[in-house]
């Protein structure tokens, strides 16, 4: 009977300390102290021993086994609770904010743009990407061979799949989309993605975004180009800042202007954004050339118009003051999450 305590003792310390969850020490408190449980059967099977103090001595010895088996198994329970806790939710850690996408700062920045526009009584028109020479060249009165076809800087800019069919290097052909499927009054803008035949630098890009106007109809003239314009500049910068139209060339408008907005970042002081001029080129403008209209089978005698181009890219370049276009195009996550 001593023999079957102790062996007893032994299963009982390996069996509890080994023990890893709260389930399975339930089950071993009930196996040895149930009520009928291995040491109740040893408390019965105590009336077999025929010498009363024999049976005091293992009676003792079973008790002692008793209350050590439930010291056990207390301790143990307290040592899982404690592991159980540490693993368990705790509510009054601040949430997780799970990670939810935003528009990139291009397409937040051109939204911004539209909707001015649609504020001014504008609507949207697209057009395609891929292009006719007619389209993106000779109905903009720019023929063949006319050296503003490299209107970028750089000769061949344009980017031609086959002899009459390239890459839009401009919005403006939509403006001639717009007129041929549409009478006047016409007042739409145009925004898209626009192809140059260019490398990556901080300052170029095979692949950028313009935003299109186009306002057609009888009697327009300039002042009302010089209106919108400087109303959009307001809206799209700040009520103050200061506008400055310049004369410039483009084939397919007569007169053309190019709007500059006082530098929004150092006031017109001069600074590195504005290259210390004080001003920042935006747009390219102008009223529409009656050739243009001509083209579109639109008489110039009858209506007039003006048309401009925005630079979505360097919007958001001035906006944030980004000294290289490439980060627009990267999609790196650290620059984009920044927005
Ligand atoms: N298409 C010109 C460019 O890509 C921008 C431009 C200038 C558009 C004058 C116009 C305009 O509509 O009137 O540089």
């Amino acid at each position: 009977m001593e023999e079957k305590l102790k062996a007893l003792k032994e299963e009982a310390i390996t069996g509890i300390n080994s023990c890893g969850d709260a389930e399975a020490l339930e089950n071993l408190r009930v196996i040895y102290l149930g009520r009928k449980g291995v040491l109740n059967m040893i408390f019965t099977e105590l009336s077999s021993i025929p010498v009363l103090e024999e049976r005091k001595r293992i009676g003792a010895l079973a008790n002692e086994l008793k209350q050590k088996i439930e010291e056990l198994i207390a301790a143990k329970r307290l040592g899982l609770s404690k592991v159980e806790t540490k693993e368990a939710i705790d509510l009054a850690l601040p949430g997780k904010k799970s990670w939810t996408g935003h528009n990139h700062p291009l397409t937040s920045m051109n939204d911004e743009i539209c909707n001015i526009f649609l504020q001014l009584g504008f609507s949207i028109e697209l057009g395609p990407e891929v292009e006719l020479d007619w389209y993106n060249f000779e109905a903009l009165n720019i023929p063949p061979h006319h050296p503003s076809r490299d209107m970028a800087g750089s000769l061949f800019s344009s980017f031609f799949i086959t002899d009459d069919v390239l890459l839009r290097s401009h919005t403006s052909p939509v403006q001639i989309r717009v007129m041929e499927k549409r009478r006047p009054p016409i007042k739409s803008i145009m925004p898209g993605r626009v192809y140059r035949y260019e490398n990556f630098d901080a300052s170029h890009a095979p692949i950028f975004h313009q935003v299109e106007g186009l306002y057609i109809d009888k009697g327009v003239g300039f002042g009302e180009l010089k209106w919108v314009l400087s109303e959009f500049c307001r809206r799209f910068y700040s009520p103050d800042v200061k506008i400055r139209f310049t004369p410039s060339y483009f084939p397919f408008t007569e007169p053309s202007a190019e709007v500059a907005v006082s530098c929004v970042i150092c006031r017109g002081k001069g600074c590195k954004v504005c290259k210390g001029s004080g001003w920042i080129e935006l747009l390219g403008s102008g009223m529409v050339h009656p050739q243009v209209l001509i083209n579109c089978k639109i008489d110039p005698r009858q209506y007039s118009g003006y048309a401009f181009g925005i630079g979505v890219d360097r919007a958001v370049m001035i906006k944030y003051m980004l000294d290289d276009i490439r980060l627009l195009f990267e999609n790196d996550i650290r620059f984009l999450e920044q927005f």
